[in-house]
Formats: structure tokens, sequence, C-alpha cells
């Protein structure tokens, strides 16, 4: 196991995806510098040697182990790893795409980041060009980095998708495709072994793969630690609701984490109606099993796509007497006029906040009164890392002790006298110090 270079961990950024990676090699660097500062200080101990020693004879052996005569910088300091994988994105002007990997990646653990709903403009050509991609333009120049990367020999291709493409049409009615699953298979032609995922549509579509696995992440600690710094959960009088069924056992994790009494908003969608807008989506009837009256209701849903869902959700709990409303999305897409259609709900009193993960790129989100950003780097970094090492991921896959955790020390810290606050706290971005010892991904069984 490497600690500092040379390591044999790459990412390599698809254009529109690079913001999101290079906070999560930021996060990755983080987690290796402690782990070698842990390992100098142990091996010092154990040898009766100084941790400088530790530190020339690890990085001795590491320039014994690469295949160039030595490895360039400081002999007696920590050689940080370089996950970084340089490349050039081309775009030609019939509008196909190019990708080049500008240094040798053979025998490397990649991951490539894509960010599929990334609609700001991204740079091609050494940034000498500006284009604005659909999803479709991102998912092929996702295939044609693939390929690059395949043809430069990486060893293991894993992918880090925060949304997986497609993956609301991952069953069909009638004469309709199944998308999600031929995305997957395509990507397990290509030579992909893994795809690393936040909160996917549906679990169903991984039934489609043979020998791909999909990792699917959650961020319920983030959210929780943003949900607390704005609600106090010992006192608020709050109830958590599923904005609809398929959101019954996101919420019942909530509810439980929470200690909270879950509610559920029955909807009849009109499928044969495509969702254009907030005003104009294709949910014909609601109805609401349980009480809001008077109270805070806090709920969770996949993505905000259109807003469609969620406003017309959080119209119908107010006009029931919901008292505030704020609501947690792991994806927020904002498709179309989303962002303005939640500046006039605001505006309307219909809802108070919305935590949305940094997962999907959207810089205009972070400038309204209304958005909370929550975090997830430390949590994809942590899972790049034990992947990289072939360790297990169940703590990371079932965080209810860790939520728990959360919540009992977040509580503790709010009954503190003033003076004790700092002792108790997360880090500024609502992850646990420790990243060594403490997952980040929760336990949601079923999405
Ligand atoms: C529905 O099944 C999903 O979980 C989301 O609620 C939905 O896709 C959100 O889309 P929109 O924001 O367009 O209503």
């Amino acid at each position: 196991m490497s600690y500092s270079d040379p390591t044999e961990l790459g990412i390599l950024a698809c254009p529109g995806a690079e913001a999101f990676a290079e906070q999560v090699i930021r996060r990755l660097a983080g987690i290796y510098r402690r782990r070698f500062e842990r390992k100098a200080s142990a091996l010092a101990s154990r040898y009766h040697i100084t941790p400088e020693l530790v530190t020339r004879k690890i990085n001795f052996a590491n320039d014994c182990n690469t295949g160039m005569l030595f490895l360039p910088g400081p002999t007696d300091r920590y050689r940080p790893p370089q996950f970084k994988i340089s490349a050039r994105h081309t775009w030609f002007a019939n509008g196909e795409i190019k990708t080049e990997i500008l240094e040798s990646i053979r025998g490397k653990d990649l991951y490539i980041f894509q960010d599929i709903e990334n609609h700001q403009p991204v740079a091609f050509n050494d940034g000498s060009i500006q284009r604005v991609l659909s999803v479709n333009d991102h998912i092929f120049n996702l295939f044609v980095a693939i390929d690059a990367a395949m043809q430069a020999g990486a060893a293991r291709i894993n992918l880090v998708l925060p949304i997986y493409p497609y993956s609301r049409q991952h069953k069909k009615k009638g004469r309709e495709g199944l998308t999600a699953a031929r995305i997957g298979k395509m990507l397990e032609s290509l030579g992909v072994d893994r795809i690393i995922t936040l909160d996917i549509h549906s679990r169903e579509i991984e039934n489609a793969f043979d020998r791909l696995r999909l990792e699917n992440l959650h961020a319920s600690f983030q959210i929780i630690d943003k949900l607390m710094s704005i609600v106090d959960i010992g006192t608020e009088d709050m109830v958590v609701l599923a904005p609809d069924t398929g959101a019954v056992d996101r919420n019942k994790f909530y509810a439980n984490a929470l200690q909270k009494p879950l509610a559920l908003l029955y909807k009849e969608r009109d499928y044969s109606k495509v969702s254009r807008n907030a005003a104009d989506s294709n949910i014909s009837e609601m109805r609401l099993l349980g009480n809001v009256k008077g109270k805070t209701v806090f709920m969770a849903d996949d993505m905000i796509g259109t807003g469609g869902t969620l406003i017309k959700a959080m119209k119908y709990l107010k006009e029931q007497g919901a008292e505030k409303v704020i609501c947690a999305v792991s994806l927020p897409l904002f498709s179309g006029t989303a962002v303005e259609d939640f500046d006039a709900a605001y505006r309307q009193g219909y809802f108070n906040r919305i935590i949305g993960t940094n997962a999907i790129y959207h810089n205009e989100l972070l400038k309204k009164e209304w958005y909370i950003q929550s975090d997830v780097t430390g949590l994809f970094a942590q899972i790049i890392s034990l992947l990289h090492h072939n360790r297990s991921l169940s703590s990371l896959l079932d965080n209810r002790d860790v939520v728990a955790r959360l919540i009992r020390r977040k509580m503790r810290h709010a009954n503190a006298p003033t003076s004790n606050q700092d002792s108790v706290s997360t880090d500024s971005e609502g992850t646990h110090p420790d990243d060594e010892a403490i997952p980040y991904g929760p336990a949601i069984s079923k999405q």
C-alpha cells in the first residue's frame, strides 16, 4: 500500500467535471498525508528511530520501486502522491470531440469523473473554446475518454458519475426503451469495471450488468449535518415527509435517525405528459398521509429536475398548515427554469431552505439565500481510497451508527455552555475530521 508517490491511483476529469475532481483530489491528498504521518510516527516509535528517518526510508523504498532512476522531489520530506492525470480535450468544427491523455497511465487504477448535468460553458482546445454541453454530449465525451484510457493501458477503469445517465429511464411502459440499463451495458462493453454514483434513482438498474459493479453512495451524513445547523432537532416540532412513494425508504431513514414521525404525500402522475417546468408538471393529484399542521416539514428526494415534484408538494404542505418546509436533495440538477421557479416559490413563502450537494456543478445556486450546499467530496475521496486499496466499504455504505453519533454530538453541542462548543463540532465542511475512522455514507437499503 503506497502512502506517497509513486501511486497507481489516477484521477481524470472530463470537461465540466474538473471542479469536483479537484476538490476530491484535495480531500485525497489530506487523507494520504494523514495516513503517512500516522504510519511514520507508528514506525518511528516501533523501531526507535526518528519520524524523519522513517520518511527517508519510505522515500528510498519508493525510489527503488520506480521504473525511473529515482523520483523527482526531496528525499527527506513527504512526497504527496500526484493523483491528477493531465489530458487535452479537443472540440472539432463538426462537433466531434477527442480526449488525449498526456502522461502514461499504464497499469493505473483510474477514476474518470464526469458531471453530465453541468450545463455551464466548459473549456476545450486548451481553453480557447467554450461550449455548453447537453447530457448527450457529456455522455459521448465520457465514452471517448474511457476509450482513450483503455487504449492507453489503464489497469482498472472506474467512473465517478454522481448522477447516473438516464437513470429515470429504468423501467418501461409500452414501447419504450430501458435506456438506463443500456447505458450501463455500453459502459461495460467499453471496459468499465466500476461506477461510483450518488443516490441512484433506481437500484434495479444494476441488475442489467454482468461484470460492472455499482457503488451507490448517499449523502445523509452531510445533509443531516447541514440540517442540524439550521434547526434544533431536540426542540423542533418536526415531521419527516416522503414527497412520493418512491421516496419512502429514504425518508424513513431520516425519520429514524432524527427520531421524528414519518408522513407521506401520495401523488398520482399522468405519465402521458412530460413535466416541462414546476408550473406544468405531470402530477395530477395529491393526498397527505400524516399531520403537518404547525410543524416543520423536512423532506428528502434524490434529485430536483424541473422542481415540479417539490414545488407542488411544498405549496400543498403550506396549504395543509405546515409552519416551515425544508427540503434536501443529493442531485440538484435544477433543469430549465427551475432556479427562477424556486426563487418565485421562496418569495411566495412555500419553503424555507433547500439543502443540496456539490456533486452537480451549479454555481448560480450558491448565490441564493434559500440554498445550502453540503460537501460530499470527502465521501467520494474516502470511497476511492478504500476501493483503490481493496478495503471494505461496508462502513461507508451503512452509516447508521455514524449518523447517530453525529446527531448525539450535535445535540450535546447545542446544549453545552458556550465555552465548550468548539470541542464537539465537526469541521467546516460538515464531515468528521477523522476521515480514517469515520465513514460518510448512509444506510438506506433501497431508494
Ligand atoms: C421522481 O420519481 C424523482 O424521485 C424526483 O422526484 C423527480 O425526478 C424530480 O423531478 P422534477 O424536479 O422534474 O419533478
